[in-house]
């Protein structure tokens, strides 16, 4: 904590007590509250390295930091019928309109005019029970966009990086950064959005991507920095679409590679998932690109996707999401089975 966040917690903290001074009619036990929630702030603050830039800014994100931790504790308090939970976690100082706004830029309200490959190569493959591509080796840790809305680009890296290693036995993390400086000329826009096909489309023209530790990421836009005389690291042959709205091609799909899915991500539920098979609320407005890596059925014999995302290891469990398979909708919960996507080797 540094000399100035300190100052502004004492700052924040005496002003606190003084308004509660003179505020006599307010009860005790309110009081208790606020204090136990700018307590839980202050260690909320601690933990994610955060600082407000003054005491104003400081109050706001209190007020909802508060508001997100009763929505959190009642949606955990109503009982059995929802099969996931909540927790407080790196989004707990915004709101629900912020985290859209600075995270989920999948750009697929752009899809429709975009001409969708034909062949699908799993359309005959048979589908084992469970999948877990992390258990193959397949998967690399689990990476945070931070806010960068490139989304995009982790889920096709994602995908990538397992194909390399079903196809050579080398699991090797690759460059998301390369893709939000370099990818450029078509559609994708680095941290203002993108798509998983055009990635795969400019990783094709690349002749690959370079690894993580070579492109390190930095969360920004920057300038194509790809060192012309190293070679890539992991390169693709081409892509294909998974069938639109049929959960059971995905599963085709995700029995043979980790595969590229678009999702609506908008939701306070979604912002604040913890553990549990997701279930909703959500619509089908695709606005966020993750990554499947598996499909399994829950202790309860819910069906759930595995799912990758690139929110660091606090959101979810251990920044990943199960989420509802096999829903009435054909397009899926949130929109999965809409927009998948592979690179092939
Ligand atoms: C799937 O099987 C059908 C019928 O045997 C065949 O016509 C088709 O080519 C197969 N598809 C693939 C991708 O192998
Ligand atoms: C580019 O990569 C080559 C080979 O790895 C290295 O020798 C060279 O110093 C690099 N150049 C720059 C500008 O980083």
């Amino acid at each position: 904590m540094t000399a100035n966040n300190q100052l502004y917690h004492s700052i924040s903290l005496s002003l606190l007590l003084c308004l509660g001074l003179f505020a006599i009619q307010v009860t005790s036990r309110t009081l208790q509250d606020d204090s136990i929630i700018y307590e839980k702030h202050e260690q909320w603050m601690v933990h994610y390295g955060k600082v407000y830039k003054d005491l104003q800014e400081r109050e706001n994100r209190l007020k909802i930091f508060k508001e997100n931790v009763n929505y959190i504790e009642a949606s955990n308090n109503a009982g059995n019928n929802k099969l996931y939970k909540l927790g407080i976690n790196q989004f707990a100082d915004i709101t629900n309109e912020e985290f859209i706004a600075s995270r989920n830029k999948f750009k697929g309200h752009m899809c429709s005019s975009i001409t969708k490959t034909s062949t699908f190569k799993y359309e005959n493959a048979s589908v084992p029970s469970t999948v877990d591509w992390r258990k193959k080796g397949a998967v690399t840790p689990v990476k945070n966009q931070g806010q960068c809305g490139c989304c995009w680009a982790f889920s096709a890296v994602a995908a990538t990086e397992g194909i390399h290693k079903l196809s050579t036995g080398k699991l090797v993390s690759l460059s998301e950064q390369e893709l939000v400086d370099c990818d450029t000329k078509g559609v994708d826009q680095g941290c203002e959005g993108g798509l998983m096909d055009d990635a795969f489309k400019f990783i094709i023209q690349n002749h690959g991507l370079h690894t993580e530790a070579q492109y390190p990421y930095q969360g920004v836009d920057g300038t194509c920095s790809a060192n012309e005389t190293s070679t890539p690291a992991a390169t693709i042959a081409g892509y294909e679409d998974v069938p639109a709205n049929n959960e059971n091609a995905l599963q085709k799909a995700v029995a043979n590679q980790p595969i590229s899915v678009a999702i609506d991500a908008s939701g306070s539920d979604f912002q604040f998932y913890k553990s549990g098979v997701f279930t909703g609320s959500c619509g089908t407005q695709l606005d966020h690109g993750v990554t499947a890596v598996g499909y399994g059925i829950s202790n309860d014999g819910t069906k759930y996707w595995l799912v990758k995302n690139s929110w660091g290891n606090d959101w979810g469990e251990e920044g990943y999401i199960r989420m509802q398979r096999s829903v009435d909708a054909a397009q899926g919960l949130c929109g999965i089975a809409m927009m998948a996507s592979y690179p092939t080797a």
